[in-house]
């Protein structure tokens, strides 16, 4: 099949069955970015009525840069991702001081501004400005690799690139926003990933998938997992019945939820050369060890017990640590990793 036809083809079906969406009613560069950030992550069903109760609030990008945050936020509530709200709006204002209010209206500009990346800028260039720049996401990947026949796997730099490089040479010279809308339809609605509608399909005498039974192998997505090593040294530090411990804070794993005082390393080490640093540690004893694996990470734990029999030093040491004191019980309703957890069952029992 060659690329007049594929195009012709595509196009023709799309007249015929898309689905009625507002954003594709219009040229305005603006309305078009709106929808594509909302639809970013969102289904259409749900992004819709965002849209509609955006363009009713903010019916020009002047309004929506002079709208209060606040505003821009009550109206995202629901969608998740709140970032994408905040860069919308900065994005607003940003074109409004640098630009003069004129939306940028090509594919380099476009990629530019924040919250635009390649797929968002050449919908942008291409259904705004009708630029010869296909857009490439989840559905271009999978029409064409079933179409085509493709194997590169769409999880790596090459595959990317590949499909680039074959949407950009399929895509129409005339109507490139066309093209673009319905590739894009064809994977939502006709060529979906579970069960796509060969039976009924305009391409199922040349699509390499129908004709290979290939529709659940194609796309190839393989994901390269990378796991990190990641070298705990808790220390328990005790006095009579209780533990000090703390809550963790910050973007690490486990937020909000409690455990002790941690010496992390990125490699292996002794553990007393791992606390080597903090002397106030005496009568240091090694309790146990447990391998903790996560999806991204593995977590090697090494538990060192400090037994105090000093209550001023315990108090001393939370201070010094900012830890807080529990006793079993109250360490029995914390909320703890799972590897916390483990620690205390087999120190309990032993
Ligand atoms: N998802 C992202 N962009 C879209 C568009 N323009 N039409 C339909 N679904 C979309």
């Amino acid at each position: 099949m060659n690329k007049e036809q594929f195009t012709k083809q595509l196009i023709d079906w799309y007249q015929s069955h898309h689905r009625a969406l507002p954003w594709r009613e219009t040229h305005d560069p603006y309305k078009i970015w709106l929808s594509e950030i909302i639809l970013q992550q969102t289904r259409v069903a749900q992004g819709l009525p965002y849209y509609q109760k955006f363009v009713a609030a903010f019916p020009t990008l002047q309004a929506l840069a002079q709208a209060d945050e606040q505003k821009v936020l009550r109206l995202w509530q629901g969608l998740g991702y709140y970032s994408r709200a905040r860069n919308l709006h900065a994005c607003a204002k940003m074109i409004v001081r640098d630009f003069n209010g004129r939306f940028p209206d090509n594919y380099a500009a476009l990629t530019k501004l924040p919250g635009v990346g390649p797929y968002t800028a050449a919908a942008i260039a291409s259904f705004a400005f009708r630029e010869r720049v296909a857009v490439v996401d989840g559905n271009v990947f999978r029409v064409l690799a079933r179409i085509f026949g493709i194997e590169v796997n769409i999880a790596s730099p090459e595959g990317k690139k590949y499909f680039t490089a074959k949407a950009n040479e399929l895509i129409d010279d005339t109507r490139p926003d066309l093209f673009n809308q319905a590739i894009m339809e064809f994977g939502a609605i006709h060529c979906t990933p579970v069960a796509p509608q060969c039976n009924d399909c305009i391409f199922s005498k040349t699509c390499a998938a129908n004709l290979h039974s290939l529709q659940k192998l194609l796309p190839v997505k393989e994901k390269k997992l990378t796991v990190r090593k990641r070298y705990f040294y808790y220390v328990s530090i005790r006095y009579k019945n209780k533990w000090l411990m703390k809550k963790r804070e910050g973007k690490d794993i486990w937020h909000g939820l409690y455990d002790f005082f941690l010496v992390e390393s990125k490699s292996k080490k002794n553990w007393r050369t791992a606390i080597a640093k903090h002397p106030e540690f005496k009568n240091a004893k090694r309790l146990g060890k447990f391998k903790h694996v996560l999806t991204h990470q593995q977590l090697f734990a090494t538990f060192i017990d400090v037994e105090l029999k000093d209550e001023k030093e315990f108090v001393s040491l939370a201070k010094k640590f900012a830890l807080m004191p529990f006793t079993q019980k109250q360490v029995d309703h914390l909320p703890k990793p799972v590897l916390i957890s483990k620690y205390f069952e087999s120190c309990l029992q032993a």
